[in-house]
This record gives C-alpha cells, sequence and structure tokens, in this order.
C-alpha cells in the first residue's frame, strides 16, 4: 500500500526544430501518406540533450507546484538515450535545478516512465515527501536516418510530474495515489528492438506491432484488476505514443474510447520514455483530468518490457 499523494506540478520541453514528414519524404523513400496512414504521426521535435530537456520540463513542474528544488527528494530520470554512459544524466539534472536528496536513471527503454512513477510511489512508502519523475529522449541521436522503417517514427522532448505525499484517506479508501500496477518484461524477445553502443536503432516493426497490442491491453487489465477498478470508471487512457493504430486497437480491446484517450504522437513521433508524460501533460492542459478521476497509464517497448499504473488522481 502506498501513501496517498498528488501530482502538484508538470512541464514539458520540446526542441524547437520540428521536422514535418514532408520534410522527410524529401530525403527517404516515404510519403506524408504512409506515415499518416500507418503511424498516425505528422511531425516530430529534434534536438537538445537529455540533460537540457529534463531540466527544462523539471523546472517548469517545479514552478507550477511552487515547490523549491531543495524540498524535492528523489529525482527519477527514465531516459534510453544518457547523454553519456557515466555519470547518469539525473545526476547533470539534479545538479542544474539545485536538487536535494537522490538522483538515479530508469532505463525500462518505452516501459521507463511508469516504472519510474511506480517507484516513485515507492520512495514515498519508504518516507519521501517528494519526488520528481521524468521521461526524456533524444531518440534522434540513435536514429538511422537513412532507414525509413523507423526515422519517421522516432524524435526527442521531455516532459515531468512532481509527485508529493499528501494526507488524508490512503488510495484503497478513496484517497488520490496508485491504486495498482503491472511491471514486466520478456527478454527472450530482446533482440525485436536494439541499438548497439555506438550504433543506431534497427527494430522488427511488424513482431514489435503484434506484441504491442497484446502487452498493452495484458498489462492494462491486470493492473485494473489489481486496483480493483472496472475499465468503465477509467477517466483518461494514456498509452505508450509509438503508432495510432497500437493505441487504437488496444483502446478498441480494453474498451476505451477515443475520447477517453490521450495522443500526442501526431505532433511530437515516439518520444520513448518521454511519450506517456508528454500525452499526461497534453490531457493536464486541456483541463482532462479532474480531482478523483482514475488515471490509467500503460508502455511497452523494448525489451520487450511494458508498466501499467493506476492512479486516482488530484491536484
Ligand atoms: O516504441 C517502441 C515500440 N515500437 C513500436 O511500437 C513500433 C511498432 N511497429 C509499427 O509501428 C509498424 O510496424 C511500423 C510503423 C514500423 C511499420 O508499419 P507496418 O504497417 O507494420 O508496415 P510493414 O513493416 O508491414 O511494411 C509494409 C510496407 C513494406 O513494403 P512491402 O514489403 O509491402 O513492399 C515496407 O517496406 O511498407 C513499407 N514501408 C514504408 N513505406 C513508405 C516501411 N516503412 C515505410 C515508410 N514509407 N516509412
Amino acid at each position: 500500500m502506498t501513501p496517498p499523494a498528488v501530482v502538484t506540478g508538470w512541464g514539458t520541453a520540446l526542441p524547437p526544430t520540428v521536422v514535418t514528414n514532408h520534410d522527410l519524404e524529401q530525403r527517404l523513400d516515404t510519403s506524408d501518406t504512409w506515415i499518416v496512414e500507418r503511424t498516425g504521426i505528422r511531425e516530430r521535435h529534434v534536438g537538445g540533450t537529455v540533460a537540457g530537456l529534463a531540466t527544462e520540463a523539471a523546472a517548469a513542474a517545479l514552478e507550477r507546484a511552487g515547490t523549491r528544488p531543495q524540498d524535492v527528494d528523489m529525482l527519477l530520470l527514465a531516459t534510453t538515450t544518457p547523454d553519456e554512459t557515466v555519470p547518469h544524466t539525473s545526476s547533470v539534472v539534479h545538479h542544474r535545478l539545485g536538487l536535494s536528496g537522490g538522483a538515479m536513471d530508469v532505463n525500462a527503454a518505452c516501459a521507463g516512465f511508469v516504472y519510474a512513477l511506480v517507484t516513485a510511489f515507492g520512495s514515498l512508502a519508504v518516507g519521501a515527501r517528494r519526488v520528481l519523475v521524468v521521461g526524456a529522449e533524444c531518440l534522434s541521436r540513435i536514429t538511422d536516418w537513412d532507414d525509413r522503417g523507423t526515422a519517421v517514427l522516432f524524435a526527442d522532448g521531455a516532459a515531468a510530474v512532481l509527485l508529493e505525499a499528501t494526507g488524508g484517506a490512503d488510495p484503497l479508501h478513496g484517497g488520490p495515489g496508485l491504486l495498482g500496477y503491472d511491471l514486466g518484461a520478456d527478454g527472450s524477445a530482446h533482440d525485436l528492438l536494439v541499438c548497439p553502443h555506438g550504433g543506431t536503432m534497427s527494430m522488427d516493426g511488424r513482431e514489435v506491432f503484434r506484441r504491442a497490442v497484446r502487452v498493452t491491453v495484458d498489462s492494462a487489465t491486470a493492473a485494473l484488476c489489481r486496483a480493483k477498478v472496472p475499465v468503465e470508471d477509467v477517466a483518461l487512457f494514456v498509452p505508450h505514443q509509438a503508432n495510432l493504430r497500437i493505441i487504437e486497437a488496444a483502446g478498441s480491446r480494453l474498451g476505451i474510447p477515443a475520447e477517453r484517450t490521450a495522443v500526442v504522437l501526431d505532433r511530437t513521433g515516439n518520444t520513448s520514455a518521454a511519450s506517456i508524460p508528454l500525452a499526461l501533460c497534453d490531457a493536464l492542459a486541456g483541463s482532462r483530468v479532474g480531482d478523483g478521476d482514475i488515471v490509467l497509464l500503460s508502455g511497452f517497448g523494448a525489451g520487450m518490457s511494458w508498466a501499467s499504473a493506476v492512479v486516482r488522481w488530484a491536484s
């Protein structure tokens, strides 16, 4: 059981350079029509560094919360693309923001943000009061820009939430916080999406697609079941933003309609660990989440790894 907790601040960062599908048409054997029909992506942002984007997003979250950096107990940075192998990028973000407490990177690919969020709730359970959870990626650095199978998909960005312990009822008795979660991995499929040191990503897109729908549905269902929340009660579904067809297929199998699903990938592409918080923050910016709402977050990706969390919202 984790203590009652609320998200008191959130923020995003996208690098200023926008690459449209029409830009990609100029250098690849592809078309805007193919990319939109097969993925739902129209444009994406590229550039920056993970530390820079994460710092910008986290600073915005702290400002929105009105929280001083020295009052943060832990920074969890979900990223697959750390700026350097050593040190962990979260230590740089920690320094730039002037944070107190611990800092660690979490690498669980596109499931990384939900892994970090569940870990953040666990940190509150062992005494932390405020945990910054950030998802940030510079996938453009490990993308083969001559491979049309991946270059049209991946992009850069970051988003952050500040999770704070609060008083009152615990989540299982009507209070805000984590109601249930599901984490998993299947390393026997690790070769479906790989990037060697110094190289670029290669992916068996068709097989990843097939597994993605199944894994999202199974993991989300397991988390809802543990939370004892019927799917009809989900006010907002925040899935990993890899492909609109995956999101629609998973939503339809779960029984969650498009109007209760957060989608940003048309504007952001697939930003791996940043994709779920970017979609969540977009929904928050649109006032789509209110106090007491049930939010279901579900990610999957390389590994294969997956993670789902059911949260009763309050701000
Ligand atoms: O976040 C990590 C997890 N990653 C994912 O979830 C990605 C999952 N996979 C996907 O989203 C999709 O599989 C892709 C978007 C990568 C590919 O879409 P698809 O509908 O599965 O296409 P496909 O791989 O089955 O290829 C269909 C055709 C092929 O041509 P032929 O063999 O039918 O002549 C491809 O060569 O489309 C071709 N193709 C393209 N054509 C135009 C592949 N990429 C492109 C492209 N532009 N960019």
